[in-house]
């Protein structure tokens, strides 16, 4: 058995190796520290991490497989986020949750990890995380909850949230009934049921290689997940003996890879952040343009919402994400390796679409093209994003008057404005919310149309925002302006009544005041009176380092990795 780095606490008869053991040993038998490998369950269990509350039952069932395999697990509490109720937004604090995670594996006595992630932000940091300590990592997605109904209707967690309240904002339902709705949504454990980022980081991760395929959209309910967790303590063990860590298994191709699964799913925009993030974590060459390129041409072969109409039990029972890869396998890397060592697409001979409804086949896609579109221009010099999937058709291309709102609080105090001067062709505008500027990159683009084109019939306008958008949103939302208002970007310098010029097949995004005219003004003072000052703590340090969004929003200093040496000796 190879010396693995966990015996650099526990191997030997000093002092040292005797205190390192002696806290250890309770219930530990002495052969606990003969060298067989020590795997740390990163546990996003949180009480105020809704969507991951069921993870110490994963755990166990984990730790069952880690000990018949031989190995010692360890639960290993780490920062979880909960999507819904961390402010200002669980974006601030992923690269947080990432540096805590990546430092508290270092610093431990252990030769691998399974990473518990669920609710969006969640999988993201913990492969962050795992990528930058590089010791053998596999993922195991809580799964969504089941379907539930209201008024004999399925309900999509967060979509439908954006739906109803708009259906009550128009008039067309009662705040009573809209509140009855509320208890009826979230049926189960486990994240939201769309194709929102939850789910997508699911999909993704093991598109990617780093979750064992066929798990990613097994429900949270379902038995299944705890057979696979079982499973996955047995083979992080292997990876361990085999020495399989992230930089043997994840390559420039994994991440193409998991854009052309993000691309057929119709996953959401906040991938693009994510995975972006974690190659640059592997020093993986991997651009926002990737995505364009890669995945623009990809068919949309599920009809999920929030797009489409089913939710992830369906996509489950539908054949899930091998079902759907199987399908495109040609536009795969079939070099890219998965956790158990073998390439994904080992993963694809049998695998078949069980509901066409669901999936469909590559002959007859729901869209020719999905994916993501990357647009430049004089508004958006380092790019911006759409998701034309999730758009309205006509209006992909589309010239219309700004109406500019220099924060969230102003575009809440004016939006339901009788009077605000705007008709179904103007252009709402929303700056001040990227990564430096809120800070943390809210999902706030997808903004409410105004009340009173609401109830003239629009439930869609061109929206350009600095921010994100929640993966369960949808609309024409041009997001990820980049740069931001707040880091100087021509965003600032937008007025209420320019004309804005969207040409998503021309991948342009502009505003339509001659250059001499731009180069005079100066960024808007009422902006950045709003942008974000903050004067300590991970606020401080988030706002001075954070990159761009086109270069996935980590910290300029996290970028890399630092390995998983073991650190000097504590006593
Ligand atoms: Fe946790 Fe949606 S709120 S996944
Ligand atoms: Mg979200």
């Amino acid at each position: 058995m190879a010396e693995h780095r966990s015996s650099q606490w526990y191997a030997g008869n000093d002092r040292n190796a005797y205190i390192h053991r002696a806290w250890m040993r309770r219930g530990l038998p002495g052969h606990a520290f003969d060298g067989r490998p020590h795997i740390a369950i990163a546990n996003t269990a949180s009480d105020l991490t809704p969507c991951n509350s069921h993870f110490n039952e994963v755990a166990e069932s984990v730790k069952q497989g880690v000990y018949e395999a031989g190995g010692i697990p360890l639960n290993l509490p780490v920062v979880s986020l909960g999507e819904t109720l961390v402010r200002p937004t669980a974006m601030l604090w992923r690269n947080m949750a990432a540096m805590a995670t990546e430092e508290m594996l270092r610093a431990n006595p252990v030769d691998g990890v399974v990473l518990l992630g669920g609710c969006d932000k969640t999988i993201p940091s913990l492969l962050m995380a795992a990528a930058s300590v590089d010791i053998p990592a596999v993922v195991i997605p809580g799964g969504p909850m089941l379907t539930g109904t209201f008024r004999g209707v399925a309900l999509g967690c967060g979509t439908d949230v954006w739906r109803l309240s708009e259906e009550v904002r128009a008039g067309n339902m009662s705040e009573a009934e809209f509140l009855k709705s509320e208890s009826s949504m979230i049926r189960s454990r486990g994240h939201c049921n769309t194709m929102g980022t939850a789910s997508t980081m699911a999909v993704v991760a093991e598109a990617l290689g780093t979750i064992i395929p066929g798990l990613a959209g097994t429900p949270a309910a379902d038995s299944r997940l705890l057979e696979a967790s079982h499973e996955t303590g047995r083979l992080i063990v292997e990876m361990v003996e085999q020495d399989r860590r992230p930089s043997t298994i994840l390559s420039r191709g994994s991440f193409l890879n998991a854009i052309v699964a993000l691309a057929a799913v119709g996953g959401s925009t906040n991938a693009v952040v994510h995975l972006l993030a974690i190659a640059g974590r592997l020093g993986i060459d991997l651009t926002q343009d990737d995505f364009d390129r890669t995945g623009s041409d990809v068919p949309l072969l599920v009809d999920l919402q929030p797009a489409g109409r089913w939710l992830m039990e369906d996509f489950f029972r539908a054949g899930g994400l091998l079902a759907v890869l199987a399908q495109v396998r040609d536009l795969l890397d079939p070099a890219a390796l998965t956790v158990t060592g073998k390439p994904l697409v080992d993963y694809l001979d049998d695998a078949p679409i069980w509901d066409p409804e669901v999936i469909s086949r590559r002959e007859a896609p729901v869209q020719p093209h999905a994916g993501i579109a990357v647009l430049y221009g004089n508004l958006a010099p380092e790019g911006a994003v759409i998701k034309p999937a999730a758009a309205s058709e006509r209006l992909l291309q589309h010239r219309g008057r700004a109406m500019v709102f220099d924060s969230i609080e102003d575009m809440h105090a004016r939006i339901d404005d009788p009077d605000l001067d705007v008709d179904a062709d103007s252009v709402l505008i929303l700056r001040g919310c990227g990564p430096k500027g809120y800070p943390g990159m809210p999902e706030v683009a997808n903004m409410p149309l105004p009340t009173k084109l609401l109830q003239q019939g629009v439930r869609d306008m061109v929206r350009i925002c600095d921010g994100r958008m929640s993966g369960t949103a949808y609309g024409t939302v041009v997001l990820h302006v980049s740069p931001e208002a707040a880091a100087d970007g021509p965003l600032a310098l937008v007025r209420t009544g320019d004309m804005i010029v969207l040409d998503v097949a021309g991948r342009r995004l502009d505003i339509d005041v001659p250059a001499e005219e731009l180069a005079t003004r100066r960024p808007s003072e009422i902006a950045a009176a709003a942008y974000a000052n903050p004067k300590r703590g991970w606020e401080k340090l988030y706002v001075q380092t954070v990159q761009g969004a086109n270069n996935g929003a980590d910290l300029d200093f996290l970028v890399g990795s630092s390995g998983d040496q073991v650190s000097r000796e504590s006593h």
